[in-house]
């Protein structure tokens, strides 16, 4: 747990977890605490034959915010659904299930805490992992690729892979800097 550390998409070369990992970092997932055990999120891997296919909504999300980006931007834009051995979107669901007193932020503490177990799994197999997210995830573009239903939200993408460099975790915050008592 102390040892993991953020590695960007683009430092996570091949190999990545084979389908034994994989289903491993899902069981991994499904340990995450659950309110009312309504499995408020998915995950939605892009698998090799898809990345064509992503990359073209990247490119789509930017002309949403940027209608005269220029080639090379779009181009940049579709890179960057190559990278990393393994990727998955993260979805959470808000709402919209009959459950709404289970509220937004306490369904994405479960996701969270999902993403969380994934990550420490991926570590655990020796594996480099990091999540993105970026302007992207609430485009129509994307919406449309990943079919996201009314009450679904993209939160981030996971990825993992065999990391190009070792990275140092960061110096962590002291407790002290989060932690305070209630006054009696
Ligand atoms: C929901 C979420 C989205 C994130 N998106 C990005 C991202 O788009 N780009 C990025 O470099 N890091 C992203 N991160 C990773 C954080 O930058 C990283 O966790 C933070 O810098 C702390 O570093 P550490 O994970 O190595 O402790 C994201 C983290 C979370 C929780």
């Amino acid at each position: 747990m102390r040892r993991r550390a953020q590695t960007g998409p683009r430092h996570l070369l091949e190999p990545g977890p084979d389908a034994q990992q994989r289903r491993q970092l899902f069981e991994a997932a499904a340990t995450a605490p659950d309110h009312g055990q309504i499995l408020p999120w998915r995950f939605v891997l892009i698998g090799e034959q898809a990345r064509a296919r992503l990359g073209e909504a990247f490119e789509q999300a930017l002309l949403e915010r940027d209608p005269d980006a220029g080639e090379d931007e779009r181009g940049r834009a579709r890179g960057k659904a190559s990278r990393a051995p393994f990727l998955a979107l993260a979805v959470v669901r808000e709402g919209g299930d009959g459950q709404d007193h289970i509220r937004p932020h306490e369904r994405m503490v479960s996701l969270g805490c999902a993403l969380q177990n994934l990550l420490l799994t991926a570590h655990a197999q020796g594996f480099g992992a990091g999540l993105v997210s970026g302007l992207a995830m609430d485009s129509r573009a994307l919406r449309a690729c990943f079919a996201l239903g009314e009450h679904e939200r993209a939160v981030c993408f996971v990825a993992i892979g065999t990391p190009a460099r070792a990275r140092e975790p960061r110096p962590k915050p002291a407790p002290e800097r989060f932690v305070s008592e209630l006054a009696p």
